[in-house]
């Protein structure tokens, strides 16, 4: 897909993986709507410039998103590529984690990703796209990220079931699936170096990914291969899933 004032969406975007994403469609001339939560979104998107939109909005508020909608078709007229990277996290052990903890991260993570595919995707025409942002831990397990690891999992059955719903509309919808990056949901290595020497041990390359590495991996993902690839999983990982 050509990127040049094409209307990209990325949710989460104010930050880490959402921000280097903004930037990459921004710098291929597309008019990029970073949707976020944070007010942080509205520095990112002035340092980025006129390419940039931001709407603060929580993606698990359907109302909020219906909005956001209405006010992307009214600046734009249309929606082109949208990139479901907003996400949190939290770690607690199996018997620690309350429901209410659980359900918060189904909700933004899982749930989120619906109602942005939905509500965004019914205004989306034949050669438009889809990514979700997944995680090698939708396959590979781990400890005390259940409900983490839970709504990757079910962003990647979705992925591939929502590919096989649009499919006659022309519109493609794929996975990114990464390991390690450098980012603020993972500013615990900052100040635990032994944390991040572990995370790198399970990496067979060694290193974690920075932003821009895995931005651009998604940009060439929506600009070169979403043409014919859809309910793919594309990795880009270090080895982490091997
Ligand atoms: N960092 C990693 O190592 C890693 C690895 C694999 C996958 N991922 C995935 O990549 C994506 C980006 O991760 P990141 O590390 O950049 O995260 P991050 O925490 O650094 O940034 C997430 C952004 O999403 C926003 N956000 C969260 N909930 C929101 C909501 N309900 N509504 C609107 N905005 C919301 C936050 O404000 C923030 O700007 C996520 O989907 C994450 O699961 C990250």
């Amino acid at each position: 897909m050509k990127l040049e004032n094409k209307t990209v969406i990325v949710t989460g975007g104010a930050m880490g993986i959402g921000k280097a994403c903004c930037e990459s469609f921004a710098a291929e001339g597309a008019n990029v709507v970073l949707i976020d939560w944070d007010d942080m979104g509205k520095d990112t998107a002035a340092k980025i410039g006129e390419r940039c939109m931001f709407i603060k909005a929580d993606i698990s508020d359907e109302d909020q998103i219906r909005e956001v909608k209405e006010e992307i078709m009214r600046k734009y007229g249309r929606i082109d590529v949208l990139v479901n990277n907003a996400a949190i996290q939290t770690e607690n052990s199996f018997f620690k984690m309350s429901a209410a903890e659980f359900r918060k991260v189904i909700d933004v993570n899982l749930i989120g990703t619906f109602i942005c595919s939905s509500t965004f995707g019914s205004e989306m025409k034949r050669g438009s796209t889809v990514v979700n942002m997944l995680s090698v831990h939708y396959d590979v397990p781990r400890l005390n990220k259940f409900h983490y690891d839970a709504a990757k999992a079910g962003m990647a059955i979705m992925t591939k079931e929502m590919a096989l719903a649009v499919a006659d509309k022309g519109i493609t919808v794929n996975g990114v699936s990464y390991g390690a990056c450098r980012t603020p949901m993972n500013r615990g290595w900052e100040t635990s170096p032994e944390s991040r020497l572990a995370a790198e041990k399970k990496i067979p390359l060694r290193w974690i990914a920075e932003p821009e590495e895995i931005a651009h991996f998604v940009t060439v993902v929506v600009k070169e291969f979403s043409k014919h690839a859809t309910g793919s999983i594309f990795t880009y990982d270090g080895g982490r899933s091997i």
